[in-house]
Parts: structure tokens; sequence; C-alpha cells
């Protein structure tokens, strides 16, 4: 499965998104999904922190391939594997 948290910037920096995230590992472990991906663009050191901080490793970095405001920018991809 994929995550993508996204959260109003006036509720930021409160644990909020690490409670949510929490919550969305255990159930995906409830439910047998495999493993959890995340994209993101590699400027959005937040939310590689946060996936980080829940054991998300790093597994892929794409250069220039997402283009947003303006401008190219890289992806990067983090990995949870919920089964061994
Ligand atoms: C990334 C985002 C989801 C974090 O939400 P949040 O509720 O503020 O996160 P939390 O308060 O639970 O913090 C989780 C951890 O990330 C860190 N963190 C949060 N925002 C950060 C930032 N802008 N820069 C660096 N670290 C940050 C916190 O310090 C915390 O780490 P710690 O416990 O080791 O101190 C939120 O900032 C957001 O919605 N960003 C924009 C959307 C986005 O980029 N989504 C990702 C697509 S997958």
């Amino acid at each position: 499965m994929e995550n993508s948290i996204y959260l109003h910037p006036e509720w930021r920096q409160r644990g909020i998104s690490s409670l949510l995230l929490c919550e969305l590992i255990n159930r995906a472990k409830a439910l047998g999904h495999r493993t959890i991906i995340v994209g993101v663009s590699s400027e959005q050191t937040g939310s590689i922190k946060i996936h980080e901080n829940f054991g998300f490793v790093k597994v892929g970095h794409l250069k220039g391939v997402g283009f947003k405001f303006s401008r190219w920018l890289d992806v990067v991809y983090l990995q949870l594997e919920l089964k061994p």
C-alpha cells in the first residue's frame, strides 16, 4: 500500500501526524498488508523525518521527475516492510 499525509499548516508540529501514522501502520498490519511505500519530494524534510521515525528506509531517489510550482523536483521513495 502507499501512504500520504497532508496536515493543515495550522495544526503541524503537534504530533498529530505521528499519531495518524502509528494508527495507519497498526491497521495495515492487522489487515495483512505486506509493505508501505511513500513517494515524497526530496525537499519535504519534515515528511521524510516523520516516516524515518517509524522505521521507513530510503529505497530510491529519482532525479527531476516531479514538476510542481514551475520547476522539476526529485522524488524520494521510502519503504516500511511489515512482514519479514
Ligand atoms: C510532514 C507533515 C505531515 C508532518 O506533520 P506534523 O503533524 O507536523 O508532524 P509531527 O508533529 O507528528 O512531527 C513528526 C516528526 O517530524 C518532525 N517534523 C515535522 N515537521 C517538520 C519539518 N517541517 N522539518 C523538519 N522536521 C519536521 C518533527 O520534529 C517530529 O520529529 P521528532 O519527533 O523526532 O521531533 C506536515 O508537515 C505536512 O502535512 N507537510 C506537507 C505535506 C507533505 O509534505 N506530505 C507528505 C506527502 S507523503
